[in-house]
């Protein structure tokens, strides 16, 4: 994270608003009015751990005094969400980014959002704000019962007829069909938050639609099971240090392990933020950002990999 941008702001709420969701607040320690920020948006925050976690927005932007998110407890946690849940708490202090948006809600004559489990949040803001602009929309909220799904009952209070909510019970013969919503293509703009079969079938159901109209908010960082981590040594030249990165850690945790700072913020291969040059050594690149032609001279070094030892630097060395 950018240190000097950074928010160092208090918890002022924790409560739990599903099975293993936790909703948090943050608040200036004087009181004082957050930057603003617009639906789909969210905060980087620096998490107990010491890994960085993107988490959306809920609450309304406009000159907020408090930012809201709610924090699922992942079973595959790399430990950024259990230490959320495990040990941050009311009165503590934690850095958090200025809020950004690579979700924003762009014009269009109508809206068609699509959350799944956790994936609910950052739509939430997004359906409040075509209400109160009087744009026509619809919300699907997919979960797998009541009692995993945050929020469900405000919205189905708030929205009523807008809003579909749909529990599957985890079985695969109930999930919810979206091909009525594709089957005809139109100008409605679609955006879809949730795991990653959710956004892989309505990207697969949305084929035919012009792509631009259709957008996916993921903060899921690689899953790591079509990956084996073997650990390898990065070596920074301008630093003239070298460094074990072992199986469990990325090359951007060992190295702000050590001390050094580099800019990061989704840590999941999707922002851009924490690019390196790649100097030598081959590389299995694991992220969304780079293009082909770059792979031999830069690294994204929250997701990527050596294979074997490799030598990298700053941007700008
Ligand atoms: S921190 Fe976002 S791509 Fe690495």
């Amino acid at each position: 994270m950018n240190e000097l941008n950074d928010l160092k702001l208090l918890v002022s709420q924790k409560t739990e608003v599903a099975a293993g969701i936790l909703e948090f607040q943050f608040v200036a320690g004087d009181g004082s009015v957050l930057p603003s920020f617009q639906p789909g948006s969210h905060v980087a925050i620096a998490t107990p751990c010491g890994a960085n976690r993107q988490y959306s927005l809920i609450n309304d932007g406009k000159e907020p005094t408090f930012y809201q998110i709610a924090v699922k407890l992942e079973p595959q946690s790399r430990g950024g969400s259990q230490s959320m849940h495990e040990q941050l708490n009311v009165g503590h202090s934690v850095l958090v980014q200025p809020p950004d948006n690579s979700f924003p809600l762009l014009d269009a004559p109508g809206y068609l959002l699509i959350g799944g489990g956790i994936g609910i949040t950052p739509l939430i803001g997004m359906a409040k704000t075509c209400r109160s602009n009087g744009k026509p929309f619809r919300l699907i909220y997919c979960a797998r019962s009541e009692g995993q799904a945050a929020y469900w009952e405000d919205l189905k209070n708030t929205f009523d007829e807008s809003v579909v909510i749909h529990f599957d019970d985890g079985d695969p013969e109930k999930v919810y069909d979206f091909w009525d919503e594709f089957m005809i293509p139109n100008a409605n703009h679609v955006y879809c938050c949730g795991p990653r079969p959710l956004m892989d079938e309505i990207k697969a159901l949305s084929g035919h639609w012009p792509e631009q109209q259709i957008h996916f908010e993921d903060f899921n960082p690689q899953s790591g099971l079509e990956y084996v981590n073997l650990p390898f040594t990065v070596s920074i030249k301008s630093a003239g240090e070298s460094f074990e990165v072992h199986e469990t850690a990325t090359i951007l945790e060992t190295l702000r392990s050590h001390g050094l700072r580099v800019p990061s913020s989704c840590e999941s291969g999707t922002c851009g933020s924490c690019k390196m040059k790649l100097l030598s050594g081959s590389v299995e690149h694991r992220d969304f950002v780079l293009e082909s032609e770059e792979y031999e001279s830069a690294i994204m070094v929250c997701v990527s990999r050596g294979r074997g030892n490799i030598e990298i630097d700053f941007e700008d060395f």
